[in-house]
Order: C-alpha cells, then structure tokens, then sequence
C-alpha cells in the first residue's frame, strides 16, 4: 500500500444504489450512479488505508485494475449491503456510507413475474421499512465499544419549500449518531451520475471537540475534490 495518512488503517466504504426485487424481474431502485463512493474508495487507498468498497448498483465506472490494497465487494439489496458492512466493519477504523439504500422494500416478493389481467385490478405494492444500517451501527459501536471509531454518513436532500437542508443534515447527524455527515442537494439533474457536486461536510459535536473547528467544510468542484475533502476530514 503506497504510504498516507491512512497507512495501517481499515476503511470501509459504501457506494452506489441498492435494488429491492418485487418479483423475478422488476425492482425498486434510485438514481445514485456511485461516482462519489468509487472517488472515495480510491482516495483513501491513495491515501495508504486497507479498502474494503462495497458496492451495490451502480453506473460509473471502476478502474480496470483497482489498487492493490482495494478489494471490492458487490450486492444488490439493503438487506444484503448491511451484511456485507456488518462484516467488513467490525475491524474497520472508519466507514464511510455514500451507498444510496432503500429506505423500504416490498413487502412481498413474487416468486412468479406479476401479471396483468383483462379488467382484473391495478396490483398495489406494500412497503415495509429496511434497517437503517447506518444508525445500525452506530448504536452496536456504542454499546459495545468495537467497531470503526469514524463513522461518516451521506444526507442527500431535495430541499423541501421553507426548510434550510443544512438544517435537516444538522438534525440527520444527531439522529444518526455518526462523527461526520456529508450533506449534498440532489434532484433529477443534480449530483446523481454527475462529476461535479457540492457538498458541505458537518462534524457531531463529540468531533468538533478533536477538529478544533465548528464551521462545516464546504466543497465545490469535482467528485474527486469532495472526496479528497471528506477523507481529509476522517482522517483528522
Ligand atoms: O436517512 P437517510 O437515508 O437520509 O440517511 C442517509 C445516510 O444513511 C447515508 O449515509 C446512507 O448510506 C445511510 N442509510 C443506511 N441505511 C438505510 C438508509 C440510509 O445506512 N436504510
């Protein structure tokens, strides 16, 4: 491993969108294209760390030939993503959540293709709440004591009339739990599959105390830069 900040540290990192099945051909997705946990994997094996990327749909490209000290691994559902970072972060250091996950699955899954019928009724799809594998996490860190000592979320937000969205990262950090989160607009041409972003990186107030600085970070420019930004932040 070439020789940073993270030399001799594990890191794990989360990137793209899960897919929760709804029968043997059809899914519920999202947008993420994992442009930004890809620029982060490779920026913290830049940066020397042992990575672990885990990644589950996704629209980017991957280098052909990963770093050697960067192994991936691919899934497809939340459920399957929390396993993947259950076991890959129990003696990681840091882990940095940029995965888009469901927030709900179907509550059934077909084993037949669901089938339309002449004059039959529209089916109707019920949803059931995935784990929040994030806050997940944390609480089994904090009660355990073990577990990655960095732990950074992602909040994307559309900006909903009225409110301020680093408002809602602020209170989306408290209840996550973790010691930074990585606030990002997104809408149907923002952010997702696109090279430039904005992000502003907020630190939990236990992490403000080590950082000595109160003020988020905030970043405009490439993917690339937003990540170089992030580890940064992680590895103070
Ligand atoms: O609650 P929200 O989905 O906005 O939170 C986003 C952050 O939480 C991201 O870091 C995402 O990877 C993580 N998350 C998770 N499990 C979920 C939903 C989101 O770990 N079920």
């Amino acid at each position: 491993a070439p020789s940073g900040r993270l030399s001799g540290r594990t890191v794990v990192i989360t990137a793209g969108g899960t897919r929760e099945p709804l029968d043997p051909v059809r899914y519920l997705g999202n947008r993420s294209s994992g442009k930004q946990g890809i620029a982060l994997a490779l920026e913290a094996a830049a940066q020397g760390a042992e990575v672990t990327l885990i990644t589950g749909i996704i629209d980017a490209e991957l280098p052909p030939e990963l770093p050697g000290n960067l192994t991936r691994q691919s899934v497809e559902t939340a459920h399957q993503l929390q396993q993947a970072v259950l076991g890959a972060a129990e003696h990681a250091d840091m882990l940095i959540m940029a995965a888009a996950v469901a927030d709900f699955r179907p509550a059934e899954y077909a084993q037949a293709k669901i089938k339309k019928s002449e004059g039959g009724e529209n089916p109707v799809i019920t949803l059931e709440r995935n784990p929040d594998i994030l806050a997940d996490l944390v609480r089994r860190r904090n009660s355990s004591g073990r577990g990655p000592g960095v732990i950074v979320g992602f909040a994307a937000e559309t900006g909903d009339e009225g409110t301020d969205p680093l408002d809602l990262a602020q209170q989306k950090l408290l209840r996550k739990g973790c010691e930074l989160l990585v606030f990002n607009r997104v809408g149907e041409d923002l952010v997702f599959g696109q090279d430039q972003t904005e992000v502003h990186i907020l630190a939990s107030f236990g992490a403000q105390g080590v950082l000595g600085e109160a003020e988020p970070v905030h970043v405009t420019g490439s993917k690339q830069e937003a990540a170089s930004a992030v580890v940064a932040r992680a590895a103070q």
